[in-house]
C-alpha cells in the first residue's frame, strides 16, 4: 500500500478487512444440483444461517455472485453492539414495549452468540469486549440521549446516561453501553466458512442467482446457466434481486457511508462512538499488524444521488484532523446499507404467501447483531416454524403501513431520479482527463464514459439493466451508480452491487466518443 497515494485519492479505496485476510477461491457452481435449503448471499448472514442449519442436520448450500465475506461485511466498521443509535425510544413509541423487547432481546443476543460461534469453532478474530456511546453535542438532543437510557434500561439492557466520554470531544451528553464488542469481520467470517465446507457445506463464488422459478420446489437460476433445486430458499443478497412476489423494490432505498482509517499520534482511548446528530460521525480502532488504526466513519448518502463523493473522504480526513495528529491515512473505504421504511430490517418469510422462501434485509448501519439475530430467526423459522423476535422482524409487519409518508417520499424520490435521468441532456463535447468519469452524448444517446490512468476509454450505456433508471458517476470508486435502488457497475459495465443481475452493456462506439472529446485523446 502506497500512503501517498491513499492520501491523494491516488490509489483505489481498500478495506483493511479486505486488505488484511486472504482472498478466497471457492468454486463456481459448474453443474445443477439439490439441496434442501439454498442460502444466496455469501456475508456474515448467509454464511451464519448456513452454520446453524447444518447444525440442525439439514443439507445446505451456499451460492454467492462474486466472493464471499467481501460486500457489505468486508467494508463494514464491524462494532458488535445492541447500540443502533437512539433506536429503543423510538420503536418503543412507534410500535410498543412488546416489539421493542423483542428487537433489544435479539441484539443483545446476538452480541452473545458472535462470541460464542468464535469460541466454539476456534476462531481467533481480534474480539475486543467494548463499551458503546451515542453522544451529542448539541444541547436539544440532550432529551432525547436521556428518553433513550430510559427506554433501553426499561427493555433490559445496562444503559446509562453520562455527561462526559472518554474520547477527546465535549459532548453535552451520551448514552454508555457496557458488555459490547468489536472484531475483525473477515478473520471470523472466513474462518467460519471454512469450517462449515469442511464440514459438507457447499460453498459456490462467482456464481450470481438472477432468477427463481417457484414450483414445488424452487428451481434457482444462475448467470452460468446451471440451477439448484431447493425445498427452501434463503436470500441474505443484500438488496434482494428477486422482486416478483414482496416489490422490495417500493420499501428499500440504498445508502452509501465512507471509513477513513488513520494512524495518529495520540492512543486511542478505547470504546466506540457514535453521534447522534447528523453529520453522523462514528469512531472505533483496530489493531493491525502494523500499529493501531483508527475507523473514522460517517457522512452517508442516497447511492447515486452523492454529487463530488470523493469529497466525503476529505470531511472525514478533516474531522480526524480537528481530534487527532493524523500520520498516515492507510486505508478507505465505503460501504452500502439496504434501509427500510421503518428503520428495522425485513426478516423472515419473503410474503406471507411464500411460506418455503426467506428473506433478511434492511439492516441498516448495524448488520452485525442484525446480521447474527437474522441467521437465527430464520434457522428457528426453517427448524421449529418460529421464532420469539419475529414480529418486529416480520417482513409483512403492519408498521410498515404506518410509516406510508416515508414510503410516498422515498418512492416519489425514485420517480424523481427515473425522470431527470431521462430529461437531462447531458453535452455533446467533454473534457474527460485521466481517471475522470462524465456522462456524455453520443450518436444522440446518453453514454457513460471513464478515461483510465493509462488514457485507455471505458465506454458503457448508463441505463441501469434493473429497471431503467439513468446511472451517476461516483468519483470516489470509480462506478456507475444507480439512484433508484442502489445498484452499482463498474466502469466496464460488470455489477458490483445488485438488485441488477445484467452487466451494463459496453458501448462498441468508443470511437466515436473519442472523437466528441475535446482534449488531444
Ligand atoms: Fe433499480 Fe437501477 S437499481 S433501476
Amino acid at each position: 500500500m502506497n500512503t501517498e497515494e491513499q492520501k491523494n485519492f491516488k490509489a483505489p479505496p481498500q478495506s483493511y478487512w479486505i486488505a488484511s485476510t486472504p482472498t478466497t477461491d471457492y468454486p463456481a457452481l459448474n453443474e445443477d444440483m439439490n439441496v434442501e435449503v439454498l442460502i444466496i448471499g455469501g456475508g456474515i448472514t448467509g454464511i451464519s444461517c448456513a452454520y446453524f442449519l447444518k447444525k440442525e442436520g439439514l443439507k445446505v448450500a451456499v451460492l454467492e455472485a462474486d466472493r464471499i465475506a467481501q460486500g457489505t461485511t468486508g467494508h463494514t466498521t464491524a462494532k458488535i453492539t445492541s447500540q443502533h443509535n437512539l433506536i429503543y425510544s423510538k420503536i418503543k413509541t412507534q410500535m410498543g414495549e412488546e416489539l421493542a423487547r423483542q428487537y433489544a432481546d435479539a441484539n443483545e443476543f446476538a452480541i452473545k452468540e458472535i462470541k460464542r460461534v468464535a469460541d466454539d469453532n476456534n476462531i481467533e478474530c481480534d474480539y475486543v469486549p467494548q463499551s458503546a456511546f451515542v453522544y451529542t453535542q448539541q444541547e436539544e438532543y440532550i432529551q432525547k440521549i436521556s428518553d433513550e437510557v430510559k427506554a433501553a434500561s426499561s427493555l433490559g439492557i445496562e444503559a446509562f446516561f453520562t455527561e462526559t466520554i472518554p474520547f477527546p470531544i465535549s459532548v453535552k451528553a451520551a448514552v454508555r453501553f457496557d458488555n459490547q464488542a468489536q472484531f475483525h469481520p473477515r478473520k471470523y467470517l472466513l474462518a467460519l466458512a471454512k469450517n462449515i465446507y469442511d464440514d459438507g457445506v457447499p460453498i459456490f463464488e462467482n456464481s450470481r442467482a438472477v432468477d427463481i422459478e417457484e414450483s414445488s420446489r424452487y428451481i434457482i437460476k444462475t448467470d452460468r446457466g446451471k440451477k439448484v433445486t431447493a425445498e427452501k430458499v434463503v436470500i441474505a443478497s443484500h438488496y434482494p434481486f428477486y422482486n416478483k412476489p414482496g416489490l422490495y423494490f417500493t420499501r428499500i432505498f440504498s445508502e452509501r457511508s465512507y471509513v477513513v482509517a488513520v494512524k495518529a499520534k495520540e492512543k486511542y482511548p478505547g470504546g466506540m462512538y457514535i453521534s447522534a446528530e447528523e453529520p453522523a460521525r462514528s469512531l472505533r480502532y483496530q489493531d493491525s499488524e502494523s500499529g493501531e488504526l483508527i475507523l473514522v466513519g460517517g457522512d452517508h448518502h442516497k447511492t447515486g444521488q452523492g454529487k463530488d463523493t470523493t469529497k466525503h473522504y476529505e470531511t472525514l480526513i478533516d474531522f480526524a484532523n480537528s481530534i487527532f495528529t493524523v500520520e498516515d491515512i492507510p486505508f478507505r473505504w465505503s460501504t452500502q446499507d439496504c434501509m427500510t421504511m421503518d428503520g428495522l430490517p425485513y426478516v423472515g418469510n419473503f410474503t406471507s404467501d411464500t411460506p418455503n422462501m426467506y428473506i433478511a434485509t434492511g439492516f441498516g448501519k448495524w448488520g452485525m447483531t442484525n446480521s447474527m439475530a437474522s441467521a437465527v430467526i430464520i434457522k428457528d423459522l426453517i427448524v421449529k416454524g418460529k421464532s420469539p423476535w419475529q414480529d418486529v422482524y416480520n417482513p409483512s409487519r403492519k408498521t410498515i403501513i404506518a410509516s406510508a409518508k416515508n414510503f410516498i417520499v422515498e418512492n416519489f424520490n425514485v420517480a424523481e431520479q427515473l425522470l431527470d435521468g431521462k430529461l437531462s441532456l447531458p453535452p455533446e463535447d467533454v473534457d474527460i482527463k485521466p481517471g475522470e468519469g462524465k456522462v456524455i452524448k453520443a450518436d444522440g444517446k446518453r453514454a457513460g464514459a471513464y478515461k483510465d490512468e493509462q488514457g485507455t476509454l471505458h465506454v458503457v450505456n448508463t441505463t441501469c439493466t434493473h429497471m431503467g433508471c439513468e446511472l451517476n458517476w461516483n468519483s470516489a470508486e470509480k462506478t456507475w451508480d444507480c439512484p433508484c435502488h442502489g445498484s452499482r457497475f463498474s466502469y466496464e459495465g460488470k455489477i458490483v452491487e445488485g438488485p441488477a443481475v445484467k452487466p451494463l452493456t459496453v458501448s462498441n462506439d468508443v470511437n466515436t466518443v473519442e472523437k466528441l472529446l475535446k482534449d488531444d485523446y
